[in-house]
């Protein structure tokens, strides 16, 4: 499975743990964090299954992948649309793309509680500044919400989407090709 957006690889070393039959290739376009993210699954003794590579979210590479993942990711991406065509490309037909994002309602009005007002804050300061520094010109923003989600992934191609499971802080998507 790829890990997309990973950063420094926690949740691909974790994932590595949790299913040790399986192979796991973690992608960042931030050099400084796989670099990081390769010393701590040597630390963590999973490096015969578990790969890094510096890619952007549009060119990471291998395939065909059973799962996708993108944990708190997407909505970093300047170019999210064109990331998910690529993690289309990129899966095998009866494969899943998970997507982990904030917790978000879908107005403005729903977000106005505790969390969203934090998320709104980080987002405003780091995530969409993050995304608009890319090429592609585009902000999800932290707090998106289920239906700009969904239509990015039906833009993109993908067929079958839902809403799995939440959290206090996070959503949890599925889309299939
Ligand atoms: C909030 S962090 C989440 C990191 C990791 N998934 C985690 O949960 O710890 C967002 C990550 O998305 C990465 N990112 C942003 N835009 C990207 C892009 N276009 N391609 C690949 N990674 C990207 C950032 O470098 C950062 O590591």
């Amino acid at each position: 499975m790829a890990d997309i957006g990973c950063g420094q690889g926690t949740s691909t070393i974790l994932m590595a743990k949790a299913f040790p039959r399986s192979r796991f290739v973690g992608s960042d376009y931030h050099e400084g964090s796989i670099e990081r993210a390769r010393q701590r699954a040597d630390a963590a003794e999973v490096t015969g299954r578990v790969s890094f590579e510096v890619a952007s979210a549009q060119a990471f590479g291998g395939g065909p992948y059973d799962l996708v993942t993108t944990f708190d990711a997407l909505h970093d991406m300047g170019d999210p649309l064109g990331a998910a065509r690529h993690v289309l490309e990129s899966l095998a037909d009866d494969g899943t793309w998970m997507i982990v994002e904030p917790y978000a309602g879908g107005a403005v009005v729903d977000n106005l509680n505790p969390v969203g007002r934090i998320y709104y804050s980080l987002s405003m300061i780091l995530c969409v500044p993050g995304a608009l520094s890319q090429t592609g010109g585009y902000s999800l923003g932290a707090q998106a919400g289920e239906a700009p989600i969904h239509r990015l992934t039906a833009d993109a191609g993908f067929t079958r989407f839902r809403r799995v499971a939440e959290t206090p802080f996070n959503i949890v998507y599925e889309a299939h090709p």
